[in-house]
């Protein structure tokens, strides 16, 4: 009993701390995300496809990329490389909490006919290729992993995730460690992209 009891406390613990484990400070960051809310909108639910949906996204994975985008070496991009040349990285890290701590909206709009095939690689991957189970980082409903910064997926515009799985394939964004991404996507054909795309942008 008392060890049931200990148990118990040591998960109630560690819930909380993962659950706070937030450096930014999301008060701050919201008046700091003023600039970025045009594009992204103003709670992180972009009205437009090429425009990532930053609401819900992990803190961790925000400020990672604000940074490559900063160092402009393994992830380039003409506009957010000016977004973020002011920013310090503990401004990356208030704008991220603030992000991180708004909610998504609302799933984005996907080909119906694409889904079932788009659900089998990312549920189950594909053995003869190799192509593993995006789910097995990215989390049966496409959260995330916010404790290591692996991206949210789901509900994400379709545009945008098939122009990522594309940047990391011709090799124009290698800013995923170890190859995590790159090693992927040179096992996938185009139709299984766009499968999978669609099928992310119906999760959320
Ligand atoms: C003029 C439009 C515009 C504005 C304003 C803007 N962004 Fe972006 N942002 C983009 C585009 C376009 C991309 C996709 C870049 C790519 O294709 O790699 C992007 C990508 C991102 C990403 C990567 C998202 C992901 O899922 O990997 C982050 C994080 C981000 N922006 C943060 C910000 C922050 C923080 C600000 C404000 C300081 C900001 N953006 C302002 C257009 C904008
Ligand atoms: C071994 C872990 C792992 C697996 C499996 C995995 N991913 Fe990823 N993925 C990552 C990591 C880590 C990143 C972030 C890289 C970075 O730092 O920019 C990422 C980034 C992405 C992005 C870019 C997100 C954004 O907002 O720009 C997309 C899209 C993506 N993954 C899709 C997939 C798909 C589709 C699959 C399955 C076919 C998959 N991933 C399987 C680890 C993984």
């Amino acid at each position: 009993m008392k060890k049931l009891i200990l148990a118990g406390l040591i998960a109630v613990s560690s819930i909380t701390m993962t659950g706070s484990v937030l450096a930014g400070d999301a008060v701050a960051g919201k008046a700091k995300s003023a600039a970025c809310g045009g594009c992204h909108g103003f709670d992180g639910n972009s009205l437009i496809p090429t425009y990532p949906k930053l609401a819900g996204q992990n803190e961790a994975y925000i400020t990672k990329q604000v940074k490559d985008f900063k160092a402009d070496t393994t992830r380039k991009n003409e506009i957010m490389k000016g977004m973020v040349a002011a920013l310090s990285d503990a401004d990356a890290a208030d704008i991220g909490a603030y992000f991180q701590a708004q909610s998504l909206k609302e799933a984005a709009t996907f080909d119906e006919s694409k889904i079932a095939a788009g659900r089998e690689i990312y549920k189950g991957g594909n053995l003869q290729t190799g192509i593993p189970a995006c789910q097995a980082c990215h989390g049966p409903k496409g959260s995330g992993a916010a404790g290591i910064g692996y991206p949210q997926l789901g509900g994400q515009y379709v545009d945008y995730t098939l122009a990522q799985l594309k940047a990391f394939k011709s090799g124009s964004r290698t800013n995923d460690d170890k190859k995590l991404m790159r090693s992927i996507v040179e096992k996938m054909s185009d139709e299984d992209m766009a499968a999978v795309a669609n099928y992310i942008a119906s999760l959320k």
